[in-house]
């Protein structure tokens, strides 16, 4: 009983220790993006104009180093067609430049049409990653001389939890001159601002505008913008804690990959986290974190196997192992590791050795399944870019990419000396479900556990037992 007091009261601690981080959201998340006007002579009396609407959504996913629009700043090109005409293609073009050389900005967000002044328009595809988790769009209030609505760099990740927002509404929408035409009224005729002056925001009493007409203190809102998620993670609920043999097995050789086995081929020193859905060592089309460039470049495990212990907290990760590296063509290693409740994925990652940035890994599997903890599970590991090192060889020379891209999987149709063998498989991992911990079990075999393993969770059980020994 005191122990668990204690137990209670250390997890507490650990609570409030780390509650300040402002966390990232792992890997990817899908939305959809419903607009609903709200601009009418009803809601905006006399600050509607006859037919007045919304000119087609344009925006983007992005990250903080792009403001693809702000009160306090010029216009690009692209946000003055769309608030002038209502014709996105401009800004379009300046964010696909964002997304294909700046590497600033991660995806187009585009409705097909514009909708009424109380119209709207649903299931707008929006995709956030950890490394572009805002977002912003415009859109213009039509007719009008140069004014629109939209949002700015609003983030869908939560960042005192690190997850992702099932759902996040935007109610105000205000509107805002884009200072390239100094019309004044919804029907105005062309008249550019020469130079052009900054975006800000139209109130009741500046600029004046048709919204003075108002009799409301302040603009209603014009509408709103609704996100919903669509990819939230289903979570399987296992109880009891649990070993898990991990073996790895090199599948490379120059008998099954001709197009590359270079001298000395081999697959750096295992880094295996045992974690929840809220952490992620890498995923797919994000960026590497320094451990895993690391890796992915040299081999050393050093980094990430630090970067992955500091995750090692309530919600995240429960323990890090490491093994050693494994030569080819037939070598092999294998550790146990330790899942329980919520901690039931298993990461890992190994270098291709030698290569640019290549490796070979798991990307959250889940041990958990819908009828309890999985029996056995043999995976076929393919070549993953790390997009840090731009090498096509295995033994090319450095090359950093910059800007930094995100992880991809190798393919045959990648321009690599990999050619037809980026499709075989480099190596197999098979996970087999061992015995059932209890208090005894671990108390024993944590300590010689195999492989190198440091886990706030075994060293809380062990604390706990010595604590109770103590005690009682
Ligand atoms: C706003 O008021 C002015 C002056 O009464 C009027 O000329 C104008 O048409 C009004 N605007 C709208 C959109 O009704
Ligand atoms: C953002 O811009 C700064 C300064 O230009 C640069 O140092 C940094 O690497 C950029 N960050 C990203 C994620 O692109
Ligand atoms: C939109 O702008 C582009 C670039 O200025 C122009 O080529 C295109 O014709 C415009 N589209 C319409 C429908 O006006
Ligand atoms: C974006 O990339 C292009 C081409 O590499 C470069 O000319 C431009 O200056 C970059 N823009 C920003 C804002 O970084
Ligand atoms: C709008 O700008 C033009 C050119 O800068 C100027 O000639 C005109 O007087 C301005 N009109 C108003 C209403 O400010
Ligand atoms: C529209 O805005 C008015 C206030 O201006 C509000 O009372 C009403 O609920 C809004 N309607 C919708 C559908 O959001
Ligand atoms: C596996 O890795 C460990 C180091 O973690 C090493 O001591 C052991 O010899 C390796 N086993 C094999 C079969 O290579
Ligand atoms: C890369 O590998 C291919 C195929 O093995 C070879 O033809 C080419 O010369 C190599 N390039 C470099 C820069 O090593």
């Amino acid at each position: 009983m005191a122990g668990t007091v204690f137990f209670v009261a250390l997890c507490g601690f650990l609570s409030v220790a780390y509650s300040a981080a402002p966390y990232k959201c792992a890997g990817v998340a899908t939305y959809h993006l419903a607009f609903y006007g709200n601009w009418s002579m009803m809601t905006h009396p006399y600050a509607w104009p006859l037919g007045g609407r919304f000119s087609n959504l344009v925006g983007a996913s992005h990250g903080d180093n792009y403001t693809i629009w702000d009160g306090g700043m010029m216009a690009s090109p692209g946000v003055k067609d769309v608030a002038e005409e209502g014709n996105s293609s401009t800004l379009e073009a300046e964010i696909m430049q964002r997304i294909m050389y700046n590497k600033t900005a991660w995806k187009l967000i585009k409705s097909m049409d514009g909708i009424a002044g109380t119209g709207s328009e649903m299931n707008i595809d929006v995709e956030v990653t950890q490394d572009f988790p805002l977002v912003s769009i415009v859109t213009m209030l039509a007719p009008s001389p140069d004014w629109f609505t939209g949002i700015k760099k609003v983030s869908l990740c939560d960042t005192s939890s690190g997850m992702w927002m099932d759902s996040h509404t935007i109610y105000n929408l205000q509107p805002w001159d884009a200072g390239t035409d100094n019309g004044t009224t919804f029907m105005a005729a062309n008249n550019p601002t020469m130079p052009p002056g900054y975006i800000s925001m139209i109130n009741k009493l500046a600029p004046p505008t048709d919204f003075m007409n108002l009799s409301a203190s302040a603009i209603p809102t014009l509408g709103k913008m609704m996100f919903v998620r669509q990819n939230k993670p289903t979570m399987n609920q296992c109880s009891g804690m649990y070993y898990y043999t991990v073996k790895f097995e090199a599948k490379w050789s120059q008998a099954t990959h001709p197009n590359g086995w270079p001298t000395g081929a081999k697959f750096s020193p295992l880094v295996i986290a045992t974690h929840s859905y809220k952490y992620k060592m890498w995923s797919d089309m994000t960026r590497a974190s320094p451990g895993v460039k690391k890796v992915a470049e040299t081999g050393m495990e050093g980094t990430l196997y630090n970067e992955v212990m500091m995750m090692e907290k309530p919600g995240f990760v429960s323990n890090v192992y490491t093994t050693g590296a494994v030569s080819t063509p037939n070598g092999y290693n294998s550790t146990k590791i330790m899942v329980q409740n919520m901690y039931s994925m298993v990461s890992l990652i190994s270098m291709i050795a030698p290569s640019p940035d290549w490796f070979v890994g798991v990307d959250s599997y889940d041990l958990c399944g819908t009828n309890g903890w999985k029996e056995m599970m043999i995976m076929n590991l393919l070549p993953w870019d790390a997009g840090t090192d731009s090498g096509r060889n295995f033994t090319s020379e450095n090359m950093e990419t910059n800007p930094v891209d995100v992880i991809k999987r190798i393919t045959s149709s990648s321009d690599t000396q990999m050619g037809a063998d980026a499709d075989k498989v480099f190596a197999t991992v098979t996970f087999t479900r061992e015995e059932m911990i209890t208090t005894t079990t671990q108390a024993t075999t944590t300590a010689s556990a195999p492989g190198l393993s440091a886990g706030l969770f075994a060293f809380l059980s062990v604390s706990l037992l010595a604590i109770m020994g103590v005690l009682f």
